[in-house]
C-alpha cells in the first residue's frame, strides 16, 4: 500500500520554479532516497510533504487523505504521524537528551501539558525504550550541547520515534557527520524502518549511500524527476545527468566508511 502519493506537485517561489510536476509514491516500510545537486528542490519537496510550505499546485496524499485540504487541527494531527530529522539536528541544546526526546510527544498533548512539561509514565517508558534502541540509555540525563554530532543525530531519531510516526522525512541527516557516524546513523535508520515498518523519505548528497541503503532512488534535476527506480538501475550516465556533470567525473565510493553493509 502507498503511504504517500505525490501527484503533479509544482512549487513556485515567486517566479522561480523549484518543483516542476513531481510525482512519486512511497510504499509502507520503503526507504526512498532523493538525490540531486544543490538547489534541485530536495528540501522543498520534503517541506511540501509536511506542509511547512504550501505547494503551488498538485496533490499530496498521506494514507489516502489529501493533505492540502486539512484544516488547522487536522494538520496538527497529521504532523504527529510524520517524524522530521534534520542536518543540524534541531535539538534544544540546554535540555537533556531525555527532555529532547520527550519533545517528540508534544504534538500528542494539550498545549498546557506540553508547556508544563507533564509527561505520563507511559511516555517516559516509551522514551527510555527508544533511547535503549539507539544505544543512548546511559546519556539520558546529559545535556544535548555536550554530545557529539553522531549522538545528537541519534537523539534526533529518538525524538522522531516517540512520535510513533508512520513516515520519517530526513533532510540530509548525515551531511554534518564523519563517515563512521554517518554509517551508524544510516544503519539505525535502516533497522528502524525494517523493524517498525516506517517509511523513510530521505534527501542525500551522497549517491553511494543512497545506493547502499535505499529501496528506491529518485533523482531530481532543476525541480524535475529524471530518475525513479531501483538503485541497481541507476547507471553512471544517469547520475551525470542528475548532477549535470561529465560521466568521467562520477566516482562511487563508500562514503559511510563501511565494508560489510549491515553487520
Ligand atoms: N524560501 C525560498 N524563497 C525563494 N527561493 C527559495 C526558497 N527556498 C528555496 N528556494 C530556491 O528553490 C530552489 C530549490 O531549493 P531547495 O532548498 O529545495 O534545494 P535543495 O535541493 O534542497 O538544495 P541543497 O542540496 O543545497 O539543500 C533553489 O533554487 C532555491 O534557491
Ligand atoms: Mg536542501
Amino acid at each position: 500500500m502507498a503511504v504517500l502519493e505525490i501527484h503533479n506537485l509544482t512549487k513556485y517561489y515567486k517566479a522561480h520554479l523549484a518543483l516542476d510536476d513531481v510525482s512519486l509514491k512511497l510504499r509502507s516500510g520503503e526507504i526512498v532516497a532523493v538525490i540531486g545537486r544543490s538547489g534541485a528542490g530536495k528540501t522543498t519537496l520534503l517541506r511540501c510533504v509536511n506542509r511547512m510550505i504550501e505547494p503551488s499546485s498538485g496533490r499530496i496524499e498521506f494514507e489516502g487523505v489529501d493533505i492540502r485540504r486539512l484544516g488547522r487541527s487536522a494538520l496538527r494531527e497529521y504532523r504527529t504521524h510524520i517524524g522530521m530529522i534534520f542536518q543540524h539536528f534541531n535539538l534544544v541544546p540546554r535540555q537533556t537528551v531525555m527532555e529532547n526526546v520527550l519533545n517528540g510527544r508534544l504534538g500528542h498533548k494539550s498545549t498546557l501539558a506540553g508547556i508544563a512539561g507533564i509527561y505520563s509514565a507511559d511516555e517516559h517508558s516509551m522514551a527510555r525504550s527508544v533511547l535503549e534502541q539507539l544505544d543512548l540509555a546511559d546519556q539520558a540525563e546529559k545535556r544535548c550541547d555536550q554530545l557529539s554530532g553522531g549522538q545528537k543525530q541519534r537523539v534526533g531519531i529518538a525524538r522522531a520515534l516517540v512520535q510513533e510516526p508512520r513516515l520519517i522525512l530526513c533532510d540530509e541527516p548525515i551531511a554534518s557527520l564523519d563517515p563512521r557516524s554517518a554509517k551508524a546513523i544510516m544503519d539505525y535508520l535502516f533497522r528502524i524502518s525494517r523493524k517498525m515498518d516506517i517509511s523513510i523519505l530521505i534527501n542525500l548528497h551522497q549517491v553511494d549511500v543512497a545506493i547502499k541503503y535505499a529501496d528506491r532512488i529518485v533523482g531530481i534535476r532543476e525541480g524535475c524527476v529524471v530518475f525513479d527506480g531501483d538503485p541497481k538501475n541507476l547507471k553512471k550516465r544517469k547520475v551525470a545527468e542528475i548532477y549535470g556533470c561529465d560521466v568521467d567525473d562520477i566516482h562511487f565510493e563508500d562514503s559511510t566508511g563501511g565494508d560489510a553493509m549491515f553487520n
